[in-house]
């Protein structure tokens, strides 16, 4: 895995020299962030030794290097996915990467159903946490000493200070951001009623099929995360309508201009 993270981060660096201080990875839809960057760099993943494809449609797969503003960023267009059929190895390859580039902070986004009944269908919500029910953890085998210890500490996952900082962005430019716990399932499947009412009995506020793999690499390498998912329907059971992964997209389409203004603030925030 050490290898394989250090011959990536080689090649990436004979496409960029840009020195990333954030990264950021964009989930299903919420790819338009690129547009509000000064692109360098446009590596497709299947380009990068190591790194898998993405399948999914909405996940473009490739890795920007570039500036949001005057800040340097690497930015992931699109994620693999656990239910894609990938290991969770495969999963967190590229954050890996991305902490191995030298990244300080990640900024990670993902589409999500509103558990919360308060929250409505294109609500931002800041990531306060997570549950994991994915039935995997991605360090799960021998420690990599080099990246982290054995028994990461999980108390800060989704960093309080980088959260405080993005409600005074969010503040500042306008857009209204929710807060909550982030569940994780394997998918591809949406969740039945009984789960999703399952869900909020534990405390969950919105569900995904993503995510919590990269924040628990981030968690290992020492690298705080702010984590934002875009809640782009309500999850099963609560509305009687059938989900689909239409209605994921429209979201997201929906939500593009304020979405990309928050991430393209945010990264530049953070990097200073
Ligand atoms: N469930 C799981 N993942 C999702 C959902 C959902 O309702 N919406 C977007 N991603």
């Amino acid at each position: 895995m050490i290898k394989a993270v250090s011959d990536a981060v080689t090649y990436i660096r004979t496409k960029s020299k840009i020195q990333p201080s954030v990264g950021v990875i964009l989930g299903s839809g919420l790819g338009s962030v690129v547009d509000a960057i000064k692109v360098e760099a446009t590596i497709p993943f299947g380009e990068i030794p190591g790194a898998k494809a993405s399948s999914v449609p909405g996940h473009q797969g490739k890795l920007i290097m570039g500036y949001a503003g005057e800040s340097p960023v690497a930015i992931m267009q699109g994620r693999v996915h656990f239910y894609e059929g990938y290991d969770m190895q495969d999963v967190m390859f590229l954050s890996r990467v991305l902490g191995r580039l030298g990244i300080k902070k990640l900024i990670v986004t993902n589409a999500a159903g509103g558990v919360n009944t308060s929250f409505k269908p294109g609500d931002l919500m800041l990531i306060s946490d997570h549950i994991n029910l994915m039935g995997m953890n991605p360090l799960r085998g021998p420690n990599i000493d080099p990246f982290g210890v054995r028994f990461p500490d999980m108390s800060d996952a989704y960093s309080e200070a980088l959260r405080a900082q993005a409600k005074e962005v969010a503040k500042e430019i306008g857009v209204l951001v929710q807060e909550g716990v982030y569940l994780a399932v394997s998918g591809p499947s949406f969740e039945t009623p009984a789960e999703i009412r399952a869900f909020r009995n534990l405390g969950a506020d919105a569900v995904g099929m993503s995510t919590i793999p990269e924040v628990i690499a981030m968690a290992h390498m020492n690298i705080p995360v702010l984590g934002i998912s875009c809640i782009t329907n309500m999850a099963a059971g609560i509305l009687k309508q059938k989900l689909t992964h239409q209605e994921v997209m429209d979201t997201t389409a929906r939500v593009q201009k304020e979405f990309t203004s928050l991430v393209v603030a945010l990264a530049v925030r953070l990097a200073s």
